[in-house]
């Protein structure tokens, strides 16, 4: 018998001067994303921001849909803008605010960013921001996914 343990190493910024300044632009960009945000269902504005390999930073928000299954999340709108406007490019960070206390991003998202993250081969940081400014940055997404699914589970 062995035990496989999985670690999530959470680095939490409690003031906005202890972020470095690139980190605090990006998620200053997820932040005005959140007003693209087409929530009019669950009133929960999210606005995400991807830093790509280039410096460029694309922008996603939520978008939902009257028939409610059909929404997709701000962290899924940003991959897809990402590969359709910078096809190639590797995804260095992506931020994600809320206006409520900070939220990670669901399963869905999670397996998104592990299939860009798996394409690209180098970690993609993710910074989460809640509505008072609190940060939690994580250095993968592996690290948030224990026993994750890749295309290699598929040979
Ligand atoms: N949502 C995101 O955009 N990202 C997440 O990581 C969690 C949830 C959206 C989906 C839906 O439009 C709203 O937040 C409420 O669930």
């Amino acid at each position: 018998m062995k035990q496989i343990e999985h670690t999530t190493l959470i680095t939490v910024y409690e003031h906005n001067n202890e972020l470095a300044a690139a980190d605090a632009e990006l998620l200053q960009r997820s932040k005005q994303a959140m007003a693209h945000s087409h929530s009019p269902y669950s009133h929960y504005p999210v606005g995400a921001a991807l830093l790509l390999e280039d410096g460029t930073i694309v922008e996603g928000s939520n978008q939902e849909n009257a028939s409610f299954p059909l929404g997709l999340c701000a962290e899924r709108t940003a991959l897809a803008n990402s590969a359709i406007n910078h096809r190639g490019k590797a995804v260095k960070a992506i931020a994600v605010s809320v206006g409520t206390e900070v939220a990670a991003p669901c399963g869905m998202c999670r397996q998104a960013l592990l299939e860009q993250e798996s394409i690209q081969d180098t970690p993609i940081r993710i910074l989460l921001r809640g509505g008072d400014e609190t940060v939690y940055a994580i250095g993968s997404v592996k690290e948030l996914m224990p026993l994750p699914f890749y295309s290699k589970n598929l040979r």
